[in-house]
């Protein structure tokens, strides 16, 4: 803990070790520039997802991407993309090792094809990257796993835990020395075999699962800004979320999945998956944490376990949030980029000292 009042319950103000986002989509051309600032002025650090269109698979696209990004920095913020490689049928054991030199590779993201947005390029069967997979494990290069199956005769509900026992069992076993994140768990049954698997399997947890349940799907009527994937669970789940990212279990870190989408193809009748949360991450995880009294424990999890799993050192910078309700604005960006925020016109409890 870092700040004199001691970031307990009923602290009216935080001071944290700088955070970092372990699962970030920033995307690309104007969109990168109107959101980057939000993450940049929150986090250090972020995973940088690599589903663009056409998708990040070589060293070379990520090298050329990560310019992009640091060019959209804002003037006075210090921020640090951790570039990923989106995993193809075709990658190969070569670009594994490419990535490993390069120094500012720090993960590849396996989807399943068609899973989510952009995934069309992802992977058919696991079976097929094998080789990838072993490379992998001997350059030690972390495995970040979109974890649902993609079978349409699975419930949309269910795809995580039949994820689990479809595939993921048996990757742990055959991959024992391959680091792994279950990316966004969103069940118990996701949390519970995180907690028991062995040390090399980590997950992260967004903000938006820990505070909503599928509820906020239908809340008065169709909700398209909290349809995301995996999609939003039952509260028994929710619950199962915030015990396992409150518990100090250093196997669960921070990673937001803030996924921008333009309005117009989030209100439309076929409406993509993602939520922007950036404009307030750090804060939206402290009304998650201040829900279950567990405000000492956000530190930990929002900016020591990612690093530490990572292997990357931890951020020795802090930032001070202070609990001042303010309202997120309507809309952020103008025109028909312009992007719906969570909690859009409605109140966050906490504020960032500098805002
Ligand atoms: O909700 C989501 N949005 N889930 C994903 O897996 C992808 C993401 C996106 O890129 O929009
Ligand atoms: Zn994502």
């Amino acid at each position: 803990m870092t700040s004199p009042a001691g970031n307990a319950a009923g602290a009216s103000r935080l001071v944290l070790i700088h955070p970092d986002d372990w699962h970030l989509h920033l995307r690309d051309g104007k969109v990168l520039a109107s959101v980057l600032p939000d993450t940049a002025r929150r986090f250090a650090r972020a995973i940088i997802m690599p589903n663009l269109q056409p998708p990040v698979t070589t060293v070379e696209q990520a090298r050329a991407y990560r310019e992009r990004i640091q060019a959209a920095v804002p003037p006075g913020l210090r921020f640090d993309p951790l570039m990923t490689l989106y995993l193809t049928d075709s990658t190969s054991p070569a670009e594994i090792a490419r990535a490993k030199a390069s120094g500012f590779v720090h993960a590849l993201k396996y989807y399943p094809a068609g899973a989510t947005t952009n995934s069309e390029n992802g992977v058919t069967d696991l079976k097929r990257i094998s080789g990838v997979l072993a490379a992998m494990e001997i350059h030690d290069v972390p495995l970040l796993i979109h974890g649902e199956v993609t079978d349409a005769t699975i419930d949309v509900f269910d795809r995580e835990a039949v994820f689990i026992e479809r595939h993921l069992e048996r990757l742990v076993r055959e991959f024992p020395g391959l680091r792994m994140v279950l990316e966004h768990i969103t069940t118990s049954t996701g949390a519970q075999f995180v907690t028991e698997a062995p040390g090399n399997v980590a997950a992260t947890i967004t903000a938006h699962h820990l505070l909503l349940n599928r509820n906020a799907l239908f809340a008065g009527g169709l909700r398209p800004h909290h349809y995301c994937l995996p999609v939003l669970k039952r509260e028994q789940h929710r619950q199962a979320l915030l015990a396992a990212a409150t518990g100090g279990n250093p196997k669960f870190f921070l990673g937001t999945d803030s996924a921008p989408h333009p309005r117009h193809a989030k209100e439309s009748d076929c409406g993509c998956a993602g939520i922007y949360t950036a404009h307030a991450a750090i804060e939206l995880y402290a009304e998650a944490f201040e829900q279950v009294e567990a405000l000492d424990q956000l530190e930990a999890f929002a900016s020591f376990y990612g690093a530490d799993f990572y292997r990357l050192p931890r951020n020795i910078d802090t930032i001070t949030l202070e609990r001042r309700t303010w309202t997120v604005p309507e809309q952020i960006g103008v025109g028909p980029e312009a992007i719906v925020p969570f909690r859009a016109n409605q109140p966050v409890a906490w504020q960032l000292a500098d805002a």
